[in-house]
């Protein structure tokens, strides 16, 4: 359903398509003054310039041919020419309660929907997933809801790092603690034992182990290098040992993400592409785009009016092996062919980004992105109270398991000082804490523009006051438990009929949320949608503070106010459940 704003833009932009001037100068859009009307339109001024004529003339003559308008109860300029409109009551009235049973809370579906992969998450094998990678989970989660809710089809893919060095460093590593295994053995025939020589703890342990030893010892390096490239190329006993690392690896990070609630389509890995590699340098080679240069094979991007230099794209180096950017250019060609999607959009950290700009320029000098933008959608770092990236107080990196458990530590003693869930059973009250500890980190991230670092801080991410994710449920509880208790009683909802400002504002604010997605889409910006719920969430406390509700005794203003009230809570669901965040049954 068309929004408010959309309605009156057809209608302004018929009047300055009537006065010979562009009708896309008739965007109508919320007011920046509220206070002084409800829309304004803008596109006078750009109109005048266009047409060589004076703003304030041509604002009148759109206002003269919208006077009559019954919708609407209040036309002025202002200023050069803009011209703020405010609508009756009721037409405001009726527009909203159209909207009183729609789950959609009136957001449509696209007419063309798109078909996107989310490359998000990228653990990596051997390392337990840190708060670094945070961002990429909630705000790559995040973006998966808001594009499939909108109708397009949506494939997000782990992306999981399984190849290249760190390979090597691993077996290489393994080996010299464990020789007599059958991995390290050319001849042995197999078969190799089922269960994994380490476990996960173990290979977070040999892993820093091997990368420092490989720093500082050339002759590691080598033997490291050449493992990976034996890897690479096949050897059974690397193979086998390898695909331990990798299911040790996966089993750990599938409970993390169970943990955050977040969900992968696919769960491919850079080693999914391996044998993509080979064909395409053949490609590249044999079309010209990849040439020889320093015993490596590269495709030149640097492009005319780059402000800094970039390196070429490797695609091969000259041992043989194959490096990150080469498995991610093979991944656009695996990508490609099985989906053919219109976008691939990377939520990866913002160190990344020139990375990303040299595979995607080789990528679309090769012609292998078929009709697929690329895109990265960067982000900001999470830093600590010293403003670097955080760490614990040993200095180490934070795990996120360890991280979500202290947000629901922190979510339980936030609950105990509110007097929240204090009577419930012990198991109720740990769920609540584990989805309001849940909420408190995402909200915190996501309320944050993407590429902005932010300073992690649990109490007060864990607030029930502010602009925190606890407060949003908490809201939207409170209006579960109103409702519970209006159908106790046998109160039912009724046509919306606005009575004063403060429904009014609210009403109006509700119908924002179509532009809120949009937005959100278009500019890769959840922090649009978050701002969105805190926006509802206070217009609804204005509302709450100044109407009763149960015990209003007048059943058409109670059915009313009911009304309302179930549609805050409809759009609380939606736009909470895109954040990734749960709502309680109650607190
Ligand atoms: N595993 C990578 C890392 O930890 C992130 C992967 C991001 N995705 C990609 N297609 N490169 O840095």
């Amino acid at each position: 359903m068309a929004t408010l704003a959309q309605e009156l833009t057809e209608t302004v932009s018929r009047a300055f398509a009537a006065e010979g001037l562009d009708p896309a100068h008739g965007r109508v859009a919320a007011s920046d003054r509220p206070d002084l009307a409800q829309f304004q339109v803008n596109g006078a001024m750009a109109a005048a310039k266009a047409a060589k004529s004076n703003p304030k003339a041509i604002a009148e003559k759109i206002v003269a041919r919208l006077k009559d308008d019954p919708r609407i109860a209040k036309l002025e300029i202002a200023g050069p020419g803009f011209i703020n409109i405010s609508l009756t009551d009721e037409t405001i009235s009726k527009h909203i309660d159209k909207l009183r049973d729609d789950p959609r809370a009136g957001v449509p579906k696209r007419a063309k929907p798109q078909t996107v992969i989310i490359d998000f998450g990228g653990p990596n094998i051997a390392k337990t997933m840190h708060v670094g990678h945070l961002r990429s989970l909630i705000i790559g989660d995040a973006l998966q809801k808001l594009f499939r809710f909108v109708g397009d089809k949506v494939i997000s893919d782990v992306h999981f790092g399984d190849w290249g060095l760190q390979m090597g460093q691993l077996i290489t590593e393994v080996q010299r603690e464990q020789p007599a295994l059958p991995y390290f053995d050319a001849s042995f025939t197999g078969p190799y034992p089922n269960q994994s020589p380490v476990t996960m703890e173990d290979l977070e342990e040999i892993y820093p182990r091997a990368s420092a030893a490989t720093k500082a010892d050339p002759a590691r390096l080598d033997e490291a290098r050449k493992a990976t490239a034996e890897l690479q190329a096949g050897r059974p006993g690397y193979r086998a040992l390898w695909q331990h690392f990798r299911a040790v690896s996966f089993e750990g990070v599938r409970r993390e993400f169970a943990a955050l609630g977040v969900h992968f389509d696919w769960w491919k890995g850079e080693s999914d592409v391996d044998k993509l590699v080979a064909p395409m340098v053949a490609d590249l080679m044999k079309r010209g785009i990849g040439v020889e240069s320093e015993g490596a094979l590269v495709v030149f991007i640097a492009e005319p009016g780059d402000k800094k230099e970039l390196p070429p794209l490797i695609v091969q180096k000259s041992d043989g092996a194959a490096l990150y950017e080469t498995t991610d250019l093979a991944t656009i060609i695996d990508r490609v062919k099985t989906a053919d999607p219109d976008l691939i959009l990377y939520v990866v950290g913002q160190p990344q980004h020139d990375h990303f700009e040299k595979v995607f320029r080789g990528a679309r000098k090769a012609g292998l992105n078929g009709k697929a933008v690329l895109e990265h959608a960067g982000f900001g770092t999470v830093n600590g109270p010293d403003g670097k990236p955080f760490r614990t107080r040993a200095g180490g990196t934070v795990k996120l398991f360890d991280l979500i458990a202290q947000a629901k530590d922190e979510a339980l003693k936030r609950l105990t000082e509110a007097g929240l869930a204090q009577d419930y059973p012990a198991a109720e009250r740990e769920e609540i804490a584990r989805k309001t500890g849940l909420a408190a980190i995402k909200y915190a991230d996501l309320s944050n523009q993407r590429l902005t670092n932010y300073v992690f801080d649990l109490a007060r991410f864990t607030k029930f006051e502010g602009e925190t994710g606890p407060y949003l449920q908490y809201a939207a509880v409170r209006i579960q438990s109103l409702l519970r208790k209006a159908e106790d009683q046998g109160f039912k909802p009724g046509p919306i009929r606005i009575e004063d400002a403060a429904e009014r504002d609210l009403v109006l604010l509700l119908d924002r949320l179509p532009d809120a997605i949009e937005t959100a889409i278009a500019k890769r910006a959840p922090n649009v949608l978050s701002d969105h719920a805190f926006t509802i969430a206070q217009g609804f406390s204005r509302f709450y503070a100044a109407h009763h509700i149960l015990s209003e005794t007048n059943e058409v203003l109670r059915g009313s106010r009911l009304a309302v009230c179930r549609l805050v809570l409809t759009q609380f669901a939606v736009v909470l459940g895109l954040l990734g965040i749960e709502i309680p049954e109650r607190m």
